[in-house]
């Protein structure tokens, strides 16, 4: 398993996307492609991106009847992207239809890795909204091994989640994790955030990066720090 520092792109259109890529010396980071870019600029972006050498995690979040995913993955895995998901909450009939369909005829797929509650939902709004009494907490470890049980790769979670959901999971279970910034640097809209250094201690897998990276004054410097922290002494 090799962890990596992931940049999150989220950029509105391919021109914004090249001018930050292009800032990149013989670097190749591994980007998150997300629906904004991708409804924007088509399957075509992601070609370009793996043909320049970057690995791709293609952040589309599928969720749907489980025929319907499984034949839009099948489509997706043409575009040979590295790491894909789909919202764990669609449950386990369609991720597992939503494997099947990620996998080749030749056995071959990418990751595909589940997001459990989105961040943006509190434990309130699970209550009265979506009926869920159980904890957050509960909640997203549940999803996490139904996940695993489906045979999918991993969770998206928070870096504070990351060390549980490999106690409950496997050590082998990737946990992919937003959320993150340099010390003392600026949240934005992020409430629970941690340090690249922090995550590594606390076990993930992948670091997603966005504004701490693209939103610095130096991308390509941010960018080393945030490898050098994460990945440095491994
Ligand atoms: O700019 P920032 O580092 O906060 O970007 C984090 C990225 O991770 C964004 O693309 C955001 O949509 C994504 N993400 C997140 N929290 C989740 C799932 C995805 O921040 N739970």
């Amino acid at each position: 398993m090799s962890k990596d520092v992931i940049i999150a792109c989220d950029f509105s259109s391919k021109k914004a996307l090249m001018n930050f890529i292009e800032k990149f010396e013989k670097e190749r980071p591994f980007l998150k492609i997300g629906m904004e870019l991708y409804y924007s600029e088509g399957p075509q972006i992601v070609r370009e991106l793996k043909d320049r050498g970057h690995k791709i995690f293609l952040d589309l979040k599928l969720h749907d009847i489980p025929n319907t995913v499984k034949k839009s993955l099948s489509v997706l895995s043409n575009l040979d992207v590295d790491l894909c998901n789909i919202h764990a909450s669609g449950t386990t009939p369609m991720m597992k239809a939503a494997l099947e369909g990620f996998t080749k005829e030749s056995g071959q797929r990418g990751l595909l890795i589940a997001v459990t509650q989105l961040t943006s939902t509190s434990e309130e709004t699970m209550k009265e909204d979506l009926l869920i009494e159980k904890s957050l907490d509960e909640t997203v470890m549940h999803y996490a091994s139904k996940t695993k049980e489906a045979g999918l790769d991993g969770v998206v979670c928070s870096p504070l989640e990351a060390r549980k959901v490999k106690e409950v999971c496997g050590e082998n279970f990737l946990t992919i994790t937003p959320g993150i910034r340099f010390a003392g640097g600026d949240k934005g809209d992020q409430v629970r955030v941690t340090t690249p250094k922090k995550a590594k201690e606390l076990g993930s897998d992948y670091i997603v990066v966005g504004r701490s990276i693209t939103g610095a004054e130096n991308p390509l410097e941010a960018y080393r720090k945030c490898v050098n922290e994460f990945l440095g002494g491994m």
